[in-house]
């Protein structure tokens, strides 16, 4: 036990990994959001470590994506403190722009640029917000794109890759701004089940190489291996949460066990 986080360090996710340290990267403190008079976010405490994967779990409409959107400024708060890496989340302009390079996300839809090949999605942002050179650009990019498997579709565009492999191009494309966190907000929900194992086992990977992770994900399978720590959303807040084995065979509150039951009977 990690005494200043309370962490269990010694017996965190079924992964070989590095070992979660005890510098918080991502710390939400007392958060609070209302889109017009729904009260989306509700006193919000979470701290995220490095090295630490965190998969978000809960009803749909609970909130999870919302706080996502968040914790890199996509969406503003009423009130609380959200810090990455230390440091407070600027309310605009280029310190914003740098910390949010910090936090690279992953979305249900895979969001690429349909008009540019997909080494071009990847060396873009690096170019445009890092000042990297196109040479070195291209070389990091062709890496990533090697990392997730899909190199040899370099030179093509986003419409002739399968769902897939376009998720996979993707997360090399938030890798590239070689954030400090990864978040990733139902990265397989919009996939064919055949081509969810593909993105998963991309996301293991990346979870074994000790990148620190928040995942909001159905996949059951993915939380109980890769998870060191599940957070159960429900109407806001945060209702639950424990290590993989704790939640899914022992969850406490009964908003838990409904939704446990939900999706485990089928
Ligand atoms: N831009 C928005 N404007 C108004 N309401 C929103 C907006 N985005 C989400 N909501 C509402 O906020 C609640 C939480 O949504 P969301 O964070 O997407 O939940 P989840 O990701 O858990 O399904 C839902 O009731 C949703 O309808
Ligand atoms: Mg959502």
């Amino acid at each position: 036990m990690n005494l200043q986080t309370g962490i269990d360090t010694s017996a965190a996710s079924g992964l070989e990994k590095p070992p979660i340290s005890d510098r918080p990267l991502v710390e939400l403190s007392h958060v609070e959001k209302h889109y017009g008079r729904l009260h989306v976010l509700k006193d919000i405490n979470l701290r995220v470590c490095q090295g630490e994967v965190l998969v978000v779990v809960g009803p749909s409409g609970s909130g999870k994506s919302t706080m996502c959107r968040t914790i890199n400024r996509l969406e503003s708060i009423d009130s609380g403190v959200i810090r990455i890496d230390g440091q407070l989340l600027p309310e605009e302009g280029k310190d914003l722009a740098s910390l949010r390079a910090e936090v690279g996300m992953v979305f249900q839809s895979f969001n690429l640029f349909a008009n540019k090949t997909i080494l071009d999605n990847v060396t873009l942002a690096p170019m445009k917000v890092r000042h990297m050179d196109k040479k070195d650009a291209e070389d990091l990019a062709m890496d990533l794109l090697a990392r997730v498997g899909v190199e040899s579709q370099a030179s093509k565009m986003p419409s002739q890759l399968s769902g897939g492999q376009q998720q996979r191009v993707a997360i090399a494309r938030a890798l590239a701004m070689k954030p400090k966190i990864m978040l990733f907000d139902e990265p397989t929900s919009a996939l064919d089940p055949e081509m969810v194992n593909e993105v998963l086992d991309v996301m293991v990977e990346l979870a074994k190489e000790g990148m620190t992770m928040i995942c909001v994900t159905h996949e059951m399978g993915f939380a109980r291996k890769a998870a060191d720590r599940i957070v159960f959303m429900a109407d806001g807040r945060i209702l639950e949460e424990g290590k993989p084995d704790e939640f899914f065979d022992h969850p406490k509150s009964e908003r838990a066990q409904e939704f446990l039951s939900k999706i485990l009977t089928h």
